[in-house]
Formats: structure tokens, C-alpha cells, sequence
């Protein structure tokens, strides 16, 4: 993805979090010379990787398949420094724009429908611990305290408001009806992009980026750079 597209997309992200009152702390109006004026007192904000994110898959056409995020609070599995056992984000689905199947190892996850439209959702159990999906057996999932039973791959509406909790080995995919763009929310145990996410098709989980300006914001992928 071009720097320049990234800097767009959060600019809009500021203004859509900002039509519904929704607060971001302080750091996510951090520019990259407010980074290099911090020293160690913010190095949870960087070990957690909280903040700002923006994934295309690696597929090139973030519109279509992509999600934007933000990290507002999180620890390091098996820390002592960062024991912190939960997380939360806030997240953009763009009409009809897709986050592709995927499935945690560990995490279990509550996805809200915070606002705009509908969330579209198809769920899939996994096949044993592979990267594939089970066509045959129902999935359980619960919708705000509602045990539903889907069959396999049927789209599943949550309209603002409601949220579903997705345990570990449940194969999701989501995205905005279209016409409606979708504030999301997500209540999780710790987060761990490194090394939790189980992709049914090949992707990134990280955008690579050509620096074509200069960013606005940093993302939690350029930290370590
Ligand atoms: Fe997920």
C-alpha cells in the first residue's frame, strides 16, 4: 500500500470515530516527531503494539479486502511486565469491504456492531488444526447471550448494537453490508497478531508500504522500524 493511501484512510477514520463521539486516547494524535520526543514511559504502548493499524492482506485493494484498525489496550501473553489478559479495538468496515477467513489459535473474541450499518458475517469450524474449513458441521456461536446453530458458511447479520463471540477454531469472515459503512468493536483475551491468526488462503496480516510521503500517524507495524 502507498503511504499516501494509508494517511487518507485514518484521516477519514478520525472523522468517522469522531461522528459518533467515540474518544481515541491521547497517542493516536501522536505525529512521528511527538514519537521521537518520548523515551521509555511509553514503551507499553509500543511492546503491546497499541494504536493504529491498517491491513490490505497483501492483496492490494484495500477497499475491497482490507480492515482498519486501532489498538487501544492490550498485553503480552506469558509476560510478567504486561500481564494484562484482555484487549480491545475499534475497527472500520467500509461497504462491503472484506476482512478474509481467518480463525484464532488462543483468542477468544466478542465482535460488536458499534454503529452505521449491518456486519455480515460467515462462519466456519475448523478442520482439526488445519487452514481448512469444515463444509459438514454446524457452528455454534453465541449472539449477546443467544446460542444460535448455523449451518456451515450461512451468512449471519449483527445489526448495530449486537456483537457475537468468537472462540478459538471458528473460522470468520466479515464484512460491511453494503450502503453502510460499520464501526466495530472487538473485546478479546490478549492479542497476538504474530502468531494467532490462522488464514484459510494465503495473506498478510501486515500491509507493505511504499513511501511515497511522509505518515501522518504511525502504525504498530512501524515501530520496530
Ligand atoms: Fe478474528
Amino acid at each position: 500500500m502507498k503511504r499516501s493511501e494509508i494517511n487518507r484512510e485514518i484521516r477519514l477514520a478520525e472523522e468517522f470515530f469522531a461522528s459518533f463521539s467515540f474518544r481515541l486516547p491521547k497517542f493516536a494524535a501522536y505525529t512521528p516527531e511527538d514519537w521521537s520526543k518520548h523515551g521509555d514511559e511509553i514503551k507499553e504502548i509500543y511492546d503491546c503494539e497499541l494504536g493504529w493499524d491498517l491491513t490490505d492482506f497483501g492483496r492490494g485493494n484495500f477497499r475491497s479486502e482490507g480492515l482498519l484498525l486501532f489498538t487501544i489496550r492490550n498485553g503480552v501473553s506469558g509476560s510478567t511486565l504486561y500481564p494484562k489478559p484482555y484487549a480491545e479495538k475499534i475497527m472500520i468496515s467500509r461497504s462491503e469491504q472484506v476482512t478474509l477467513m481467518h480463525c484464532h489459535e488462543a483468542k477468544t473474541e466478542d465482535i460488536i456492531n458499534r454503529g452505521g450499518g449491518n456486519l455480515v458475517f460467515e462462519l466456519f469450524n475448523r478442520k482439526g488444526k488445519t487452514t481448512e474449513l469444515d463444509r459438514e458441521t454446524p457452528v455454534e456461536v453465541s449472539r449477546d447471550g443467544e446460542l444460535l446453530t448455523l449451518a456451515p458458511g450461512s451468512k449471519l447479520i449483527i445489526s448495530p448494537g449486537e456483537s457475537i463471540t468468537l472462540k478459538p477454531d471458528v473460522f470468520h469472515k466479515f464484512y460491511a453490508e453494503k450502503g453502510g459503512d460499520v464501526m466495530i468493536g472487538e473485546v478479546s483475551a490478549v492479542n497476538d497478531d504474530h502468531n494467532d491468526n490462522v488464514f484459510h488462503e494465503p495473506q498478510l496480516r501486515f500491509p507493505v508500504i511504499e513511501e511515497d510521503e511522509a505518515p501522518y500517524r504511525l502504525l504498530v507495524s512501524d515501530y520496530r522500524k
